[in-house]
């Protein structure tokens, strides 16, 4: 008896890359080996799935990964891959290369290229990896944990600094248009104030708060701005330093430094516990869906939902920093 075709799971990251991403990898390929599938890595994200860059990978090739940052495949935003005809090459390589099934690895943008696939029969489940954790549908993605971390060591050195000199530091956080990171990062660094791109502010605010901490006694103060807040890094640095606020200001953007590092603990354990169920979904026939982290689970959510729905800023926690900044 001729013996059956085993089913082949392709896997891919996309966009940014982020901490984490190399542990949904090595997951999503143990387990589709251990479910008797095949695995083939594509390279470079969807620019690699255009370009037929396909890697079949065995459980040594995703050895010694899951303490690396970055990732493996590689990863890119392409611009080909948003348009129809884009898509459409893609999922002629997939069936060429006789890929049956897919696991995405990324951001928002990338989930909605999942969406796309998926609406034109290919089955896919997504797992969000991003550290920006703008991704609707799951309380945390892969890497947001890490880049909290690495926020969090960041502004906990520069504050060393910041009181010696009596100094006021402006950070920048990355985070695209979501706060996120800046929200939490306010709380866990305890910061004076912090814009969000979801928030709106002044720089009379910023200026009155930052005064009022200095009368107040304190002999330095963190100001968390994410990328995209309603006032750009620059432009408030240099207002800040044109009024008397009490303290001189720095300015530090953190940058891709947030990007990178080896996964905390909690982003190797959601990476695997996501990738097993991304193939588990598959198993059971389910698939243009998302992994989320709902509580204490991971649950799946349609790829439908996720791209349709925008994830709110905390206000609960950004009005916290506030009150704990006193
Ligand atoms: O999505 C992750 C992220 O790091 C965002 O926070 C940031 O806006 C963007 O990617 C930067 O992109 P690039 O690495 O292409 O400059």
């Amino acid at each position: 008896m001729a013996e059956l075709k085993k089913l082949t799971i392709g896997v891919l990251t996309s966009g940014g890359d982020a901490p984490g991403m190399n542990a949904a990898i090595r997951a999503v390929v143990r387990t589709a080996l251990a479910n008797n599938m095949q695995a083939i890595g594509i390279i470079n994200g969807y620019t690699g799935l255009l370009n037929g860059e396909f890697r079949p990978l065995n459980a040594r090739d995703v050895g010694s990964i899951l303490q690396r940052g970055g990732t493996i495949l590689q990863t890119s935003r392409s611009k080909r891959f948003e348009e129809p005809a884009g898509q459409r090459e893609a999922i002629r390589n997939m069936n060429e290369a006789g890929i049956d099934a897919l696991v995405v690895i990324g951001g928002e943008g990338s989930l909605k290229g999942a969406h796309a696939l998926s609406q034109q029969g290919i089955k896919v489940v997504g797992i969000p990896g991003s550290i920006d954790n703008d991704v609707w549908g799951t309380s945390i993605s892969v890497g947001a944990d890490t880049a909290m971390n690495t926020i969090m060591d960041a502004v906990d050195k520069l504050r060393d600094t910041a009181s010696s000199h009596q100094r006021a530091f402006l950070v920048e956080t990355m985070g695209r248009n979501c706060g996120y990171l800046a929200v939490m990062a306010g709380i866990v660094c305890g910061a004076e104030i912090t814009l969000v791109p979801e928030m709106p502010v002044t720089v009379k605010e910023v200026a009155d708060v930052i005064e009022d901490a200095y009368k107040r006694g304190k002999n330095h103060a963190i100001i968390i701005n994410a990328e995209g807040s309603p006032i750009p890094t620059m432009e408030l640095a240099a207002a800040l330093e044109n009024m008397d606020v009490g303290f001189k200001t720095r300015m530090t953007i953190l940058g891709h430094i947030q990007r990178g590092g080896s996964p905390t603990a909690y982003d190797r354990l959601l990476a695997s516990r996501m990738g097993v169920k991304a193939i588990e979904a598959l198993v059971e026939g389910k698939h243009g869906v998302m992994t989320g982290i709902h509580g204490d689970s991971v649950v799946f959510v349609p790829l439908e939902d996720v791209i349709s729905n925008k994830r709110e800023v905390n206000k609960e926690y950004y009005h916290m920093a506030r009150v704990l900044a006193r």
